[in-house]
């Protein structure tokens, strides 16, 4: 493979993957943000956020050579590719808030030579690239769209072994974007952009919907005295339907699956259109949430002065990320009960402003002496921890609400707890 010089706008959790593993490969890539801890911390060979075999990949290619960090102002050469990846959050509408992409493609277009070409790694919605690739065709400027599958931590692992690649725009363009991906055995789509832009919307809300799914049908376990984990295990074994994304629990988070969740169905409405089906994964993933304050409720009474802990902040494990993490909303609705909130994870971090709020150094502080406790992130340390002995430890009536079906109720109830599962007998 012919080594290339790579930019890649944004040292997030998508941009420091694809610029890592870009000069692993072999090409020279220098990684831009505009945030200067994060350059300071990754110039040290220190990743500003978790995720596993990072550090070594920056670590090796920085000794290399291959990989630099600058602010997008010092730079003028952006060699013969530029990757965007940027944030895309929410508006208050659900829509994409496209200023981070608009603010680097002025940048681009004010800078770089003609015959560059931009690589779109950014989650924007269907219609963006067309506009971007003919603004920048003007200035000589190739576009791709190339949607990033990878999953927050498992990101190196899938960069490699990605179960596909989608390439959108015109086919001389994108053979150029492939000799990049030489080295990644999977199979690539070829596409115009509007199709290879919502593949990666359609991808996410598929996803989302069969963990609403997993959901609804937990509820209706509750009811007829059926065991969830079987049943999507029954289900699950179907090829046609697939094993995965099939976990009851108390739902979706993260910064991926309800923002574009949101935007797509704003995309609908503000076309005119109406989608049922999504509505109700967004709604059934915001009942979910409540499902464990509920359950606190319902069986403590008045949570006023009530010590509820809650195990993991991250919305899943192996990643610090917490953004829309369930956790985040349940802690507030703890606060709201008048609730007292000791909170552990591994490695996230939550502030919440109430001295009601604490997040201490061990799964067993977080434990002792509450009365309640919600397991909302499935890290290892958590569900593998030793639950008789620390269910031993709460305050009556030691209620272990697992929100992630990953505890074993007959080690809390060995403790002397009560176990309540997400339609798990
Ligand atoms: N996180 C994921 O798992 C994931 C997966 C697939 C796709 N995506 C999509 O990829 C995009 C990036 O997501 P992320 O999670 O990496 O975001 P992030 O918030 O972790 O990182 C974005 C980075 O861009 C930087 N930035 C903002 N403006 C800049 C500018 N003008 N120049 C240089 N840097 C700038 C920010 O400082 C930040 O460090 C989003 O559109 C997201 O939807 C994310």
């Amino acid at each position: 493979m012919r080594p290339r010089r790579v930019t890649v706008f944004g040292a997030g959790y998508v941009g420091l993957v694809a610029g890592a593993c870009l000069s692993k490969s072999g090409h020279t890539v220098t990684v831009l943000d505009v945030d200067e801890k994060k350059l300071v911390s990754l110039r040290g060979g220190v990743t500003p956020f978790h995720e596993p075999g990072l550090d070594e990949i920056i670590t090796g290619s920085i000794e290399a050579g291959r990989l630099i960090f600058e602010h997008p102002s010092n730079v003028t050469d952006f060699g013969e590719y530029v990757y965007v990846a940027v944030g895309t959050p929410s508006t208050s509408t659900g829509s994409s808030d496209l200023r981070f992409i608009s603010a680097v493609v002025e940048q681009i277009v004010s800078t770089v030579p003609a015959g560059t070409i931009v690589i779109m790694k950014s989650t924007v919605p269907p219609g963006t690239g067309t506009a971007l690739a003919k603004r920048l065709e003007a200035h000589g400027i190739g576009y791709v769209s190339n949607p990033e599958f990878l999953r927050e931590g498992n990101a190196v692992k899938d960069w490699y072994e990605t179960d596909r690649m989608v390439l959108g725009g015109n086919p001389e363009t994108i053979d150029k974007v492939a000799e990049l991906y030489e080295d990644i055995l999977a199979p690539i789509l070829r596409c115009d952009i509007p199709s290879a832009e919502l593949i990666k919307y359609a991808s996410n809300a598929f996803l989302a919907m069969k963990i609403s799914f997993a959901n609804e049908i937990a509820n209706l376990c509750n009811t007829v005295d059926a065991d969830v984990t079987t049943v999507m295990k029954g289900v699950g074994l179907d090829k046609r339907i697939g094993g995965s994304f099939l976990n009851a629990g108390i739902g979706y988070g993260g910064s991926c699956f309800p923002k574009d969740t949101r935007a797509l169905d704003y995309l609908y409405s503000v076309n005119g259109h109406h989608s049922p089906l999504l509505k109700a994964v967004i709604d059934v993933n915001a009942f979910q949430r409540r499902v464990p304050v509920t359950a606190i409720r319902h069986r403590l009474g008045d949570l006023h002065g009530v010590r509820v802990a809650v195990l993991g902040l991250t919305f899943k494990p192996h990643t610090d990320d917490t953004r829309e993490a369930p956790a985040g909303d349940i802690i507030r609705m703890l606060l709201v009960e008048g609730a007292i909130v000791p909170a552990y994870d591994p490695v996230g971090v939550m502030d919440f402003e109430s001295d009601q709020y604490t997040q201490v150094g061990s799964v067993e502080e977080a434990v002792r002496d509450a009365c309640a406790v919600i397991v909302a992130t499935e890290w290892d340390e958590i569900c593998d921890a030793d639950w008789k002995t620390m269910t031993a430890t709460m305050a009556e009536p030691k209620l272990v609400f697992d929100g992630r079906n990953c505890v074993d109720p007959a080690a809390v109830r060995a403790g002397g707890g009560e176990y309540v599962g997400v339609g798990r007998r």
